[in-house]
């Protein structure tokens, strides 16, 4: 029940309809009686600012942050984490009386969505699809866990924006894809946004996909390439574990109650697979 006590968590983006994150964490609320309201703001890109002075003024007690304004967010903010720093990326902020705090939780959310299926990272060879925002926090995420770094993507300048910005934190190189490359290669990452849309193009031929090769993806539900991936006999991971293991971190940050990630888990089973 919202009363005059309930808090409010919200989050912002343009398009937000799509959204999953109310769901999932009024969900979890529900079930450890917290009394949180998590909502969807549609925040264009040119109140970014006024929303932003928002979460002071109504005394907003955290937000996430998503497509588009993961990166523009940050001047409007107080403090960034170490991560969210290096990254340029906020995911999450906290609103501690008036001071906003900017995370992100992406970069833990990938790593443990890969940790929970028993897949290692440190000295692994990664196969890196795509160079936007996404792939940041997971070419940062790997970095730090001590993974090498092979990245592709379609427009070069990106990539050799991403490997100027993380050449210090570990092994980086960008590649071209082909069959000498992906020999080499233990797991490859869709970090495109290609398998979102039905009629989208496949990120990598499938031909040269391997059974020895991990397959992770951060589109969902599942992709084309992800069944593919099935299909040869790779271990296959999609995108959904980085959603629930970055919503998970972020409801910590707010309330300082672990999540019930089993609870958040089912709820987005039960989304899902509704279609
Ligand atoms: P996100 O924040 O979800 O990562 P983004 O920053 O817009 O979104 O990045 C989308 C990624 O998908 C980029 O790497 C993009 O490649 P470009 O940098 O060349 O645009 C990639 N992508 C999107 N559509 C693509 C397509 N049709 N073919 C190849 N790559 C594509």
């Amino acid at each position: 029940m919202i009363t005059g006590k309930t808090r409010i968590i919200g989050i912002f983006g343009d398009p937000i309809e799509h959204t999953l994150s109310p769901l999932i964490h009024n969900e979890a609320f529900q079930y450890l009686g917290l009394d949180y309201c998590y909502v969807a703001f549609h925040v264009k890109k040119d109140k970014l600012k006024e929303a932003v002075e928002g979460i002071r003024a109504l005394n907003i007690k955290g937000v996430n942050i998503t497509v588009p304004h993961k990166e523009t967010v940050i001047q409007y903010i107080d403090e960034l984490s170490e991560e969210a720093k290096d990254i340029g990326a906020v995911n999450t902020i906290l609103n501690k009386e008036g001071i906003l705090r900017g995370f992100n939780t992406d970069v833990n959310g990938f790593i443990l969505s890969l940790k929970e299926e028993g897949i290692s990272i440190k000295n692994k060879k990664f196969l890196i699809l795509g160079a936007g925002g996404a792939s940041k926090a997971i070419v940062y995420g790997i970095l730090k866990e001590g993974g090498k770094v092979y990245i592709y993507n379609r427009t070069l300048s990106k990539a050799i924006a991403i490997k100027e910005k993380f050449k210090d934190h570990g092994f980086i190189e960008i590649v071209e894809v082909d069959k000498s490359l992906t020999e080499n290669i233990d797991i490859i990452v869709n970090a495109t946004s290609l398998g979102l849309k039905k009629d989208d193009p496949m990120p990598l031929n499938p031909e040269l996909i391997k059974p020895k090769h991990v397959y992770c993806d951060i589109v969902y539900p599942e992709t084309p390439l992800m069944k593919e991936a099935e299909r040869i006999g790779c271990k296959v991971i999609g995108g959904i574990g980085m959603l629930l293991w970055q919503a998970a971190f972020a409801f910590k940050i707010w309330t300082e109650v672990e999540a019930p990630i089993d609870i958040m888990r089912k709820t987005l089973d039960r989304v899902l697979t509704k279609g």
